[in-house]
């Protein structure tokens, strides 16, 4: 297993780049709609033409997915060409050398046995030269068109060195702020989630995968994996299946129904099968629920770890419990490379699995026009970092910069003078964050950039040299800069590599020795305005009290600098609202607002803290219901929550009707008054509760969120519109219907706040 876990690595960190830096317009394709019956009989006849040629071998080729061969240096190896001379691969990952895109791609159709192209892949999850916000900040844009503009950037990038097949969007529901993944999930809210799992694959596939400057996305990871226990990456998922099909298929199902091509499935088991041997998860809701006819692929070793996780004997008992449970393409692992030719004699796949499995993988093939157009158009630029794409990122960046708090300190006036501090400040290696192999230092703008391009007056002192530091040599000089300042910017959080695959923590408070420097800048007396960069939420209940201002910024990519200095001297208002509860600690979790009511429901408010217990208590619940005694029940911010330059006071909420047929709406009204100084946009959310329900339902559901431009002292009517598809949830016998009965609803600025009304659904 070390084996390959640093084979995987090196695949990985090794990269060739050829590019070829022209700026020219890129050829344009007539757009198709991929669902459009004629061209997809054509697709069919022309998939059936081709398998009725390919031999065994060569069906077996197009579900193999092999690793990069740009680990190699020098000449493109022999044994690699030789294997797509004959057939024997379907697709390539991280291949980032251009020429040996080209050269690979030539060999699969010029001189392999049908002339089936290849399809390159990578992970291009927030950008691909241009870094937009870790997933989970452009999450907390709430936006729809910021995730889609981001991927359609990536895609234009991304596909001029090759790419037509990316790995994301990643769709996983995440509640643990501990699992380091949750810095690629698009939060914890699965109707936020399936907005922006349909405008990410928008973008990727532009609506057009034979566009040439479009990449197939990969919904992923198919499923669960967001539930791992304990927040620890790859563990066990138990999960009843309401509890799936309610909140963690929404945001696939969003996607597939917007064409998806591809699904990765995950690592993690759902309920003892591993998924990618999960033949009811594949088939049945998959394929037969969601009618997806594009191709699954597995993550990384996923097929082999079926072995670790003790559901298969072998390499060739994978491959049996693969192919029969519906994994089209393998990454990476051998296991059908090495089995399925002898699964089929022995009969133990049959044939029509095998066409099943390579027709899907054909469809897509065909669908990216690669068989027409196997090349990238010479003049495809990818018009890499271009200006329209910066700006793009820095707009993503204002748009998902949560302000957390504000004690009257920000915006700051021009010629305010700021002492610049912490390990974040000018680090940009770090602010591009997880999962971005191609983002380069060189072009990305850190705070310390922004304030030195704007003159501002400014005097930066690190402090502490990285985000886990521990040393306090550096304390002095920044105390001294701070006691020199009018006002401390600490920019602090994690570094990239603290969040994302397998980095969990277990605490997840500032890392290194940023509270105990906070602390001894606090006791200058300067405000300090805390900027925080990071994979996660980072819980700061430790500091909070010291600091005057917090910005949560997530790693916010290569436009990071300009954006914050922007919102901190006031040119842009923070957008940005969050796509996940932030704790008070890292033992409050898992933690998420549309929980259960319970039997006890917490008053959250209201709890007799540990320390004020009598010596000697006698035992008793001392009225304390589902509360820690040290931190009682509320998250420290709720869902939803973000603060603005300005202020805003809902009032006024109605409703059409107090009850409702099943083919009836509900019209929801209120109305929202800008009572700061300044301009503001304000992002107003509608939560429902279903009361009660032949299974209990949460406390509370996002069902809608507008964002509103509110000027100075304006005040604007919100209105929602509410059916009976909006009271929908899938029941204990799986059956997916709203019931009758009482429900409340609250238009407001959070999870934790809002007007109230309620209605009946009747027949
Ligand atoms: C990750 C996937 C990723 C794949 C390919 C795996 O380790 O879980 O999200 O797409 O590697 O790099």
């Amino acid at each position: 297993m070390k084996l390959l876990k640093r084979i995987k690595y090196y695949t990985k960190t090794l990269i060739l780049i050829v590019f070829i830096f022209l700026h020219t317009n890129c050829k344009n394709n007539e757009s198709s709609d991929l669902k459009t019956p004629n061209k997809n009989d054509a697709i069919e006849l022309k998939i059936n033409e081709l398998l009725s040629k390919m031999t065994l071998e060569e069906k077996i080729g197009q579900t193999n997915l092999r690793g990069s061969s740009s680990r190699v240096n020098g000449e493109l190896p022999e044994e690699l060409k030789t294997a797509v001379r004959n057939g024997e691969i379907g697709a390539f990952l991280n291949v980032m050398n251009l020429e040996y895109v080209k050269e690979l791609q030539r060999i699969a159709v010029e001189e392999s046995p049908n002339g089936v192209p290849l399809i390159f892949a990578r992970d291009v999850i927030h950008g691909f030269k241009t870094i937009f916000p870790i997933p989970l900040g452009l999450a907390a844009s709430w936006d729809a068109e910021t995730a889609r503009k981001s991927s359609e950037i990536a895609a234009f990038e991304a596909s001029s060195a090759g790419i037509r097949w990316t790995f994301a969007p990643m769709l996983d529901i995440a509640r643990d702020s501990r699992w380091g993944r949750i810095a690629e999930s698009p939060g914890e809210d699965p109707y936020l989630a399936s907005i922006l799992g349909k405008a990410y694959v928008e973008g990727f596939q532009s609506n057009d995968l034979s566009n040439p400057t479009s990449m197939a996305a990969c919904a992923k990871h198919f499923i669960g994996y967001g539930a791992a226990i304990g927040g620890r990456d790859y563990n066990t998922v138990n999960m009843s299946e309401p509890l799936l099909r309610n909140v963690y298929l929404p945001p696939f199902t969003a996607a597939i129904n917007n064409n998806a091509a591809t699904v990765m499935t995950s690592f993690n088991e759902v309920n003892g099968i591993p998924v990618t041997g999960n033949e009811f998860l594949l088939k049945e809701v998959l394929r037969n629920e969601l009618n997806f006819n594009g191709f699954t692929v597995s993550d990384w070793d996923s097929t082999v770890e079926m072995i670790s996780h003790g559901y298969a004997r072998d390499e060739k008992h994978v491959a049996e419990l693969a192919a029969n449970a519906g994994l089209d393409m393998e990454m990476t692992s051998k296991a059908y490379e090495h089995h399925l030719k002898i699964l089929i004699e022995e009969n133990k796949v049959s044939m029509d699995e095998l066409d099943t499995m390579v027709k899907n993988i054909l469809r897509i093939k065909l669908k990216l026009n690669l068989f027409e157009d196997p090349y990238i158009p010479e003049d495809h630029t990818g018009n890499l970092y271009a200006d329209s794409h910066l700006e793009e990122a820095k707009k993503a960046v204002i748009k998902s910069a949560v302000l957390l708090k504000n004690e009257n300190i920000l915006p700051l006036s021009n010629n305010t003078k700021v002492a610049v501090i912490g390990p974040l400040a000018n680090k940009p290696h770090e602010q591009l964050g997880t999962w971005t192999f191609d983002g380069e230092r060189d072009h990305t703008i850190t705070p310390v950039d922004a304030f030195k391009k704007a003159n501002a007056k400014y005097e930066f002192v690190e402090g502490l040299t990285y985000s886990r530091d521990k040393t306090t040599r550096g304390f002095n000089d920044a105390i001294r800069a701070a006691k020199s300042s009018d006002v401390i910017l600490f920019f602090g959080g994690e570094e990239a590599i603290l969040s994302g695959e397998a980095h969990s923590r277990s605490n997840i408070d500032l890392p290194g020795a940023q509270v105990q420097l906070l602390n001894e800048l606090a006791k200058t007396g300067k405000p300090i305005v805390m900027v925080i960069m990071a994979g996660r939420p980072i819980t700061i209940t430790n500091i909070i009290n010291k600091v005057d201002a917090v910005i949560m910024a997530w790693h916010p990519g290569t436009m990071g600098g300009e954006a914050l200095y922007d919102i901190i001297f006031g040119i842009s208002n923070p957008e940005g609202r969050l796509p996940i509860s932030w704790p008070k600690n890292a033992g409050q979790l898992p933690y998420f607002y549309n929980h259960k009511n319970t039997g006890r429901p917490a008053e959250t408010g209201q709890f007799v803290q540990m320390d004020s217990i009598p010596i000697g208590a006698w035992q008793s619940s001392l009225g304390n219901d589902s509360h820690y005694l040290d931190i009682g029940y509320a998250p420290h911010f709720p869902f939803g929550y973000g603060l603005s330059y300005t202020n805003f006071k809902y009032e006024n909420i109605s409703i059409s009707k107090d009850t409702i047929t099943f083919s009836e709406d509900l019209i929801v009204k209120a109305s929202i008054t800008n009572t700061g100084k300044r301009d503001g946009k304000e992002l107003v959310q509608l939560y429902l509760q279903d009361i009660v329900g032949s299974i209990t339902r949460p406390i509370r559901e996002l069902k809608g969120f507008q964002h509103v431009d509110i000027k100075s002292g304006e005040t604007k009517e919100v209105s929602f519109k509410i059916s009976s598809g909006d009271l929908k949830f899938v029941n204990s016998k799986m059956i997916n219907a709203a019931e009758e009965g009482k429900f409340n609803l609250w238009v407001g600025p959070n999870a934790s706040s809002g007007l109230k009304r309620s209605f009946y659904l009747k027949e």
